[in-house]
């Protein structure tokens, strides 16, 4: 197939383009910079020369592909209403471009937020929709495709994509811990966080390329829930720093940020993901990463 990639440079697109490129697809991806166009280059990719905001390079690189991974997201933080209406402006500009071609668009997304408090499963639709929602609402959006002759893919990640070299939500817990000399967890700690490692996530989003149906989701989930205080503690192992409870009421002055996301118990399950993909987890789990020091190279330095 020919794919056109967007965040084909980051994290998880890095790991996603060998694996489509060892599948004997043809890819091309956008970059937004000529560092990232390099990145692309040096690992076969054709680079497309634009922005996520460049809505016509967006459309006419979709316009030639048989299918398009969206993967790439501006993390800005301090601004999540722009993020979002810059996905919602993608999705709509590939909506655009793939009508009426029986092409699949996958795209990221998260289990996180799915289900607080309960196992997400992949029949759980978004509990939100429109362009002030997470990311803009990209579910409801996409999957509202089906009808013009696209197959949307829902890829949703677990919260914590790991791996050696993430700069993820564990680094920035990785960061704080260090900050504070303290590896905290809320309350006691029992509350859950999925996890996936980062390679077989990127086999994932192949399988899901070359077998995804009309509309669907995919959890890209290796391990339900860790319990918050274990990763706690093995960040702080690793660290050479206690672990020790956050009282709730301290969350944001002591985690910044990531503290609301990780005080919250964001279990998520992958069996129909695994059984619809034939796709069996096979990369180290997040406490396992952690224990080999894979987020530690500069304390070590
Ligand atoms: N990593 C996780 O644990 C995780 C968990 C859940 C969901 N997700 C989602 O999965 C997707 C991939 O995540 P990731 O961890 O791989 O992210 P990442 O490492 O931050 O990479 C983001 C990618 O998007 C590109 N990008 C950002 N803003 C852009 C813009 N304005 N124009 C063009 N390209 C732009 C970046 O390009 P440059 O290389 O030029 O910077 C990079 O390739 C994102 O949608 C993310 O929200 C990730």
């Amino acid at each position: 197939m020919r794919v056109f990639i967007t965040g084909g440079s980051g994290w998880i697109g890095s790991a996603v383009v060998p694996e489509l490129l060892a599948a004997g697809h043809e890819v091309r991806g956008l970059a937004r910079s000529d560092a990232s166009a390099a990145r692309l280059r040096s690992a076969g990719v054709e680079p497309v020369s634009g922005g996520l905001g460049d809505l016509e390079v967006l459309r006419t690189s979709a316009a030639e592909a048989d299918a398009v991974i969206h993967l790439g997201y501006n993390h800005d933080f301090s601004d999540q209403a722009g993020a979002g209406r810059s996905e919602r402006a993608a999705l709509k500009t590939f909506g655009d471009a793939l009508e009426g071609r029986d092409a699949a668009l996958l795209f990221a997304s998260g289990t996180a937020f799915i289900a607080p408090g309960q196992i997400a499963t992949e029949d759980d639709l978004a509990p939100f929709s429109g362009p002030d929602a997470p990311r803009g609402g990209a579910e409801e959006l996409a999957f509202g495709f089906v009808d013009r002759g696209i197959h949307p893919v829902a890829l949703r990640f677990a919260p914590t994509v790991h791996g050696a070299g993430d700069h993820g939500f564990t680094a920035e817990l990785v960061r704080v811990a260090r900050e504070k000399g303290v590896a905290g967890y809320v309350g006691d700690g029992s509350n859950h966080w999925p996890a996936v490692h980062r390679g077989d996530a990127a086999r994932l989003v192949v399988r899901a390329l070359e077998n995804a149906g009309a509309a669907t989701v995919v959890h890209a989930i290796a391990e339900q829930g860790v319990p918050t205080r274990d990763i706690a503690e093995a960040i702080g192992a690793g660290l050479g720093v206690p672990a020790a409870s956050i009282d709730p009421a301290d969350v944001d002055a002591h985690f910044g940020w990531i503290g609301r996301i990780f005080a919250l118990d964001l279990q998520a399950s992958s069996a129909l993901t695994q059984r619809r993909f034939d796709w069996e987890p096979t990369g180290p789990t997040l406490l396992e990463d952690l224990a080999a020091g894979s987020y530690f190279a500069r304390a070590a330095a």
